[in-house]
């Protein structure tokens, strides 16, 4: 293989450099990049069969995930290692466990543990606050708690003099990319809650997606919160929310509680809206893990960027992806549906989310709403974009491509003009 020359950029200073890449986002691309890398998991339950004494190490983060990938410079290795399952970021948790031979290596950082503590149930600390003289209180998000005084150490918010929805102030956790938290526009929780509603849902399960739980509480709904974030014990009780991992379908509280408000389920959809940069394969397995012990029967709906719809149909083969774009009001690209990758995967009929113009259409065929720029091909029977934009048919490829392609004859594939897939092309 040729060397590649560094090619001469204008020269920035290193400062600079680094500045730009502490600033650069976390590409979304997240969620594909160990899959990209020849990363894979699998499950500890196949491993049991094999070795029948394995126990799974646990990491600060709780029960380990199995990892293997080709070893990069021994292309006939495999490695396998049990490794962190919230973090991604060897930063964050550098434990890592070869497997089979159990060589554990230690971590060379500290590990930002997780907070696993109990909290004040605040609603009824606000309550007995506000029957008492001065009859008032002050709220701290960073300590999640409520004071009757403003003498505390961090800033507070306040006074209040009566009932206030504290969830509101609540700052989403922005610093760490594998537990990111970003919130749905008020455009999406209707949606969301409008076309369940519609289709006869009774109960939701929301995995990582506390807006719409809050919002469906609020409507009256049956509603159990699941998230790894464990500030909510402030404000939902352990009737209704649970500290869980949704990447090892780990319980961080009590199970009981979420097994009673499930076993009483007569319609119930799980609403799912991962951190980006999951290993989607061991979230499936959480919710297909849920979902078998389910009395009823279930339906899903999954937020995930469009991209990575080949991973999901994989394993869930009878999931389909709505049109719509995901908004979200707290993330500084996202907060326009127009520029949001993220879509709804769902199981539930796509005829009862009702999106309307000027970004969406129904289209009679399909008999589901799609993107302005989507379109109906006679050919596929589908309105087959993915990503939105406009889409044609090419005869040679026996499949739709984005609009700007073009069929190239010499590798007999569509792609932009002037890029071939052919070998010679590319020397
Ligand atoms: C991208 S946000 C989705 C929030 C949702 N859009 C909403 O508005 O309700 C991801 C959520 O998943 C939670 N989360 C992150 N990692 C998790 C894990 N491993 N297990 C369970 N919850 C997790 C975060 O605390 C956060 O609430
Ligand atoms: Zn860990
Ligand atoms: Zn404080
Ligand atoms: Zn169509
Ligand atoms: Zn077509
Ligand atoms: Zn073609
Ligand atoms: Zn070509």
């Amino acid at each position: 293989m040729a060397k590649l020359k560094p090619k001469n950029k204008s020269k920035k200073s290193l400062k600079a450099i680094s500045k730009q890449l502490r600033n650069a986002k976390p590409p979304i691309e997240s969620h594909e990049f160990r899959e990209r890398a020849g990363i894979d998991v699998v499950k500890t339950k196949d491993e049991k069969d094999y070795y029948p004494g394995l126990v799974v190490p646990s990491c600060t983060h709780g029960k380990c995930l199995l990892f293997t990938q080709t070893d990069p410079q021994n292309p006939s290795k495999v490695l396998r290692w049990f490794g962190c399952a919230l973090h991604r970021s060897p930063k964050l948790c550098s434990f890592k466990c070869a497997w089979p031979n159990k060589t554990k290596i230690e971590p060379i950082t500290k590990e930002v543990k997780i907070k696993t503590s109990s909290r004040d149930y605040l609603p009824e600390k606000v309550e007995e606050f506000l029957s008492v003289p001065p009859q008032k209180f002050y709220f701290c998000k960073k300590c999640v708690d409520v004071f009757q005084t403003e003498a505390h150490f961090h800033p507070v918010q306040g006074p209040f003099k009566s009932n206030s929805d504290l969830l509101q102030f609540l700052p989403a956790i922005q610093n760490d990319s594998s537990q990111a938290q970003y919130w749905f526009a008020q455009d999406a929780i209707k949606l969301l809650f409008d076309s369940t509603e519609s289709s006869g849902i009774k109960e939701y399960i929301c995995i990582g997606t506390p807006q719409f739980f809050k919002y469906a509480k609020d409507q009256g709904k049956k509603a159990f919160l699941l998230d790894i974030d464990n500030r909510f014990k402030a404000f939902f009780r352990n009737t209704e929310f649970a500290q869980y991992n949704m990447i090892n379908n780990e319980f961080l509280d009590e199970r009981k509680h979420f097994e009673k408000f499930f076993k009483g389920c007569k319609k119930p959809v799980i609403v799912c809206d991962p951190p980006f940069g999951a290993f989607i394969k061991a979230l499936i397995w959480s919710l297909k893990d849920i979902v078998e012990k389910c009395p009823v029967s279930m339906e899903y709906i999954i937020a995930l960027p469009y991209f990575l719809d080949k991973h999901l149909y994989r394993t869930m083969p009878e999931i389909k992806m709505l049109d719509y774009m995901v908004p979200y009001q707290n993330h500084p690209t996202f907060k326009n549906g127009k520029k949001s990758p993220v879509r709804f995967f769902t199981t539930i009929d796509r005829e009862q989310f009702k999106l309307s113009p000027p970004l969406y259409k129904y289209c009679k065929e399909c008999k589901r709403y799609v993107t302005i720029e989507n379109r109906h091909c006679s050919t596929c029977k589908n309105c087959t974009s993915r990503d939105g934009l406009a889409v044609k048919h090419c005869g040679y490829c026996s499949r739709c491509v984005p609009e700007k392609y073009q069929h190239c004859n010499k590798c007999n594939k569509c792609s932009f003009k002037n890029r071939c897939h052919s070998k010679e092309e590319k020397e």
